[in-house]
């Protein structure tokens, strides 16, 4: 399974969202966070403008959405060409429904988890989604640092993935960088966020690398 580096364009400059999609065309997705200021205490972009980044993005688009009643609005991210469609577990009314409809549309179904939400419930339903997204920071803001207590959770999801024999990519969002990124990877991940650590270099293109050459040193990502 391979190493991906997948950069949150919330670090970006959100007047030159082209531009800054360019700057990381080196990276495996761009990484779009849209939150509603309910699910999260933040506001970000929606479905309008996140179909016009589809149009104008060099790479596919991973789309995390934070937003309450994700059954409803979630299709529509998959009807504008997002090749990855993530909604959060805790919103969610029906998420087997859902990741079989993201499914159908042709993207990627992901699943993702706030730091205190547990795996367990979830390892059942493993076959029906392409993605676990293992948050480790709280969801809504870009630069918190990295919460060490999420990778016991990491290396029991990556079991449990294993154990049933799928191939489902584990995906970790916040406070990833060239610090902590090989005891990430080590746990099992292997798509990697990163927002202020890509934006906030002086050449985000070479820290995509950086980050990369890390990620893959680790034993667990061969
Ligand atoms: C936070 C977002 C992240 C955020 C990560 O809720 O989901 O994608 O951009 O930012 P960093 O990498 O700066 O922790
Ligand atoms: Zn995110």
């Amino acid at each position: 399974m391979g190493v991906l580096i997948n950069p949150s364009i919330l670090s970006a400059d959100f007047a030159n969202l082209e531009r800054d999609l360019g700057v990381i065309a080196n990276a495996d997705y761009a990484h779009v966070d849209v939150m509603d200021n309910h699910f999260v205490p933040n506001l970000t972009i929606g479905l309008s403008v996140v179909e016009r980044l589809v149009q104008v993005c060099p790479i596919p688009i991973d789309t995390h959405l934070m937003i309450e009643n994700p059954d409803r609005w979630a299709p529509g991210f998959a009807e504008a060409g997002a090749a990855s469609v993530t909604f959060h577990a805790e919103a969610a009314q029906a998420p087997v429904r859902l990741a079989r409809e993201l499914r159908r549309l042709g993207a990627r179904a992901g699943l993702a988890l706030k730091p205190a939400t547990p795996v367990e419930p979830f390892l059942d339903l493993l076959s029906e989604i392409d993605m676990l997204l293992v948050m480790t920071v709280e969801p809504g803001f870009g630069g918190q640092s990295f919460i060490e207590g999420t990778l016991p959770k990491i290396r029991r999801a990556r079991a449990a993935i294993s154990e049933a024999g799928l191939d489902v990519w584990v995906q970790v969002d916040g406070g990833v960088s060239r610090t902590t990124i090989e005891r990430i990877a080590d746990a099992g991940a292997n798509v990697f966020v990163a927002g202020s650590a890509v934006y906030g270099a002086d050449n985000p293109a070479a820290e995509i690398e950086s980050l990369r050459t890390l990620a893959n040193a680790t034993p667990h990502s061969h």
